[in-house]
């Protein structure tokens, strides 16, 4: 049986989940939410006070942490614990996690072992690049710093914690400089992925719009 996959990257704040979330819904596919594999790590690793120069210590956790998914997301470790993975702390943890190759190898696996046997719509940074090169689809959705840090400060405040925008701004900043940088998987356009500006666009525009692509090509 053939498997659909769309993929769906972009920076930190572009509207990749909610928008791909929805785009799941709407094709009855399977939403996998890439991201919080590494906010995982970075989580379990804070809870152990690990030593996050120690690649060994940090890949090592995310060998032993149990990922499980179901129709409303992740569990990890049997949990459901995604406002604890949506937590500056976390955030500010997962894009380092994410630059060690033994994590990254981990976790590429378990999502290409999922895209194996469901219908998927995945989210992250090296979807199309990397994990899934061989998508039905491949969407690439941008916006500014500024519309990206304002979504992420309302979804802050929505969970309880609060922020500055300046210092929202540096900080997707300082994470998109290390995602596009780094020497593994660096967050980059696929040549085959249809780019989408999202600033100032409604969600649900966005996804008629990737809807429409998709069936077009499946
Ligand atoms: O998408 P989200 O902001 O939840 O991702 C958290 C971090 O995990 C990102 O900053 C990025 O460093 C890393 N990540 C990654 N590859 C993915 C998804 C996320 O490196 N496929």
């Amino acid at each position: 049986m053939k498997y659909y996959s769309v993929a769906i990257d972009g920076p930190a704040g572009s509207g990749k989940s909610t928008v791909a979330r929805r785009v799941a819904e709407h094709l009855g596919f399977t939403y996998v939410d890439s991201g919080a594999m590494y906010r995982a790590v970075a989580w379990q690793a804070l809870n152990q006070s690990a030593d996050f120069h120690n690649d060994t210590e940090i890949e090592q956790i995310a060998k032993e942490l149990h990922f499980q998914l179901d129709k409303n997301g992740w569990l990890i470790n049997g949990e459901r614990i995604d406002s604890l993975l949506r937590s500056p702390q976390v955030s500010q943890y997962a894009s380092n996690v994410a630059k060690t190759i033994g994590v990254r190898k981990i976790l590429v696996a378990k999502q290409q072992e999922i895209a194996s046997k469901n219908h998927v719509v995945m989210d992250g940074r090296d979807i199309g690049n990397h994990v899934l090169p061989h998508a039905d689809v491949k969407i690439y959705l941008t916006a500014s710093v500024e519309e990206r840090a304002k979504r992420r400060l309302n979804e802050q405040q929505k969970r309880g914690y609060d922020g500055d925008l300046q210092l929202i701004m540096k900080e997707i900043e300082r994470r998109d400089e290390q995602d596009q940088t780094r020497e593994i998987s660096p967050l980059r356009q696929a040549s085959d992925a249809v780019r989408i500006d999202t600033t100032s666009r409604s969600v649900q525009q966005i996804v008629d719009e990737i809807v429409t692509i998709c069936c077009t090509k499946m």
